[in-house]
């Protein structure tokens, strides 16, 4: 039983899943940082096997998969050889290519023949390598919603849909051709299970799209502190969260019309949490190249406690950023392939809930991790899929 694996962007997320993926399969890692590691699933990590790959920078595509990675991976991971032997496919730029041209040189398929015929060609690639499982991780993109299947349609003559629309619409394609369902996992900020319109066009495929933007780091740490505070009727003053990293995710959120998803997503659980809007700052504030991909946070919390006082939190860390939702990604993959096998249709906000910070459908509440993670657990139990 293997599930087949497609993914949107090679950066360091999309490595380091890869790596560890076949270093897991290789049995030469401890699956530390993969959450549900010691359940027992209907598919084990080794049934995962990574068959296609999109990125846009000239760099990589067309170049070998191991290749890049070895080039790319700088910290000391052992690259290894069972990595699948693979070239790096072009992907789609459409509306998404604004300020790429400061960190790459951005290449796409919709540039030499059209954005209509490239999500054709993708869909194509798809049903060819017969994905299961396809992982959303292209660089943060700005986004608006589409408004109804009409205006995907007509943004796609005008060529002005988000990359990450495309290829959800192209996964679309891919299991309706091919009677199939597919799982679609947004681990960036662009609202797709957060759109009415992709989740219907998901459950007409009999498949899922699970989203928005992957919760690692600091955010979901801020949850469970919201989630304790709130719990005890602490009176949260304010809330004040920066990161400042090196990786290329940080350089692409420096520039101003790339990062507005972000704040978006990570703004909305103070308020779905504490039920009032407490005065915060939680941004991605900065990039420092020499700060690399073990990122800087810092955090402060000032509340309300009994008889009026005043209690402050500070907390900082040092966190190695695409690491820790690559190893999220492992058990996303899983669990989303279990879910299809269920007959699960559209979106499954459970699933949403835990694993990323803007959980769809549009208008779900952000709940603490915690909380997120017993009710997951809960709901694969009930679904069958939890067997321990
Ligand atoms: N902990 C985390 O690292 C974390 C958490 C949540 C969300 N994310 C999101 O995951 C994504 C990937 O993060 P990363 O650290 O790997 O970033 P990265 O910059 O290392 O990689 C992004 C890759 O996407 C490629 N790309 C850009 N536009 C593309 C397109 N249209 N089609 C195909 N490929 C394209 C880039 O060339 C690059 O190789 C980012 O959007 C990030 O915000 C990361």
């Amino acid at each position: 039983m293997t599930i087949k694996v497609g993914i949107f962007g090679s950066g360091l997320v999309s490595m380091h899943y890869i790596t560890g993926l076949y270093r897991l399969r290789e049995g030469t890692l401890k699956p530390y940082g993969v959450p549900f590691a010691d359940f027992k699933l209907p598919y084990n990590f080794t049934d995962e096997e990574v068959v296609t790959v999109y990125d846009v920078d000239e760099d990589k595509v067309g170049h070998e998969l191991r290749e890049v990675i070895k080039r790319n991976i700088n910290v000391d991971v052992p690259i290894p050889d069972s990595i699948p032997q693979l070239k790096i496919k072009k992907g789609i730029l459409g509306g998404s290519s604004a300020g790429l041209d400061k960190i790459f040189k951005p290449i796409g398929l919709d540039q030499e023949i059209g954005l209509e015929d490239a999500i054709e060609e993708i869909t194509r690639d798809l049903k060819r390598s017969s994905v299961d499982v396809v992982l959303n991780l292209i660089s943060t993109e700005n986004v608006e919603d589409v408004k109804s299947v009409e205006d995907l349609k007509s943004r796609i003559k005008e060529g002005r849909l988000s990359a990450s629309q495309a290829y959800a619409f192209a996964t679309y394609l891919a299991a309706i051709d091919s009677k199939k369902p597919i799982a679609f996992v947004n681990f960036i900020p662009s609202p797709l299970a957060n759109s009415d319109v992709f989740v219907e066009l998901y459950k007409e495929a009999s498949s899922v799209i699970l989203g928005d933007d992957g919760a690692t780091g600091a955010t979901p740490l801020t949850a469970d502190l919201l989630e304790h505070l709130k719990e005890r009727n602490r009176y949260v003053r304010y809330i004040v969260q920066f990161n400042i990293g090196g990786n290329t995710d940080f350089l692409a959120l420096s520039i101003p019309e790339r990062n507005l998803m972000k704040e978006k997503t990570k703004s909305s659980i103070v308020k779905d949490i504490l039920g009032y809007d407490a005065p915060h700052y939680i941004k991605p504030t900065g990039y420092i190249k020499e700060i690399g991909d073990r990122k800087f946070v810092s955090m402060d919390i000032e509340w309300i406690t009994f008889n009026g006082l005043i209690d402050e939190l500070i907390v900082n860390m040092r966190i190695n950023d695409s690491p820790a939702l690559a190893g999220l990604a492992v058990d996303a993959v899983r669990i989303s392939k279990a879910l299809l096998d269920k007959g699960e249709r559209g979106t499954v906000y459970e699933f949403n809930a835990f694993f990323m910070k803007n959980p769809g459908p549009k208008h779900m509440p952000n709940i603490s991790r915690i909380r997120a993670y017993y009710n997951l657990l809960e709901y694969l139990k009930k679904r069958e899929i939890l067997m321990n």
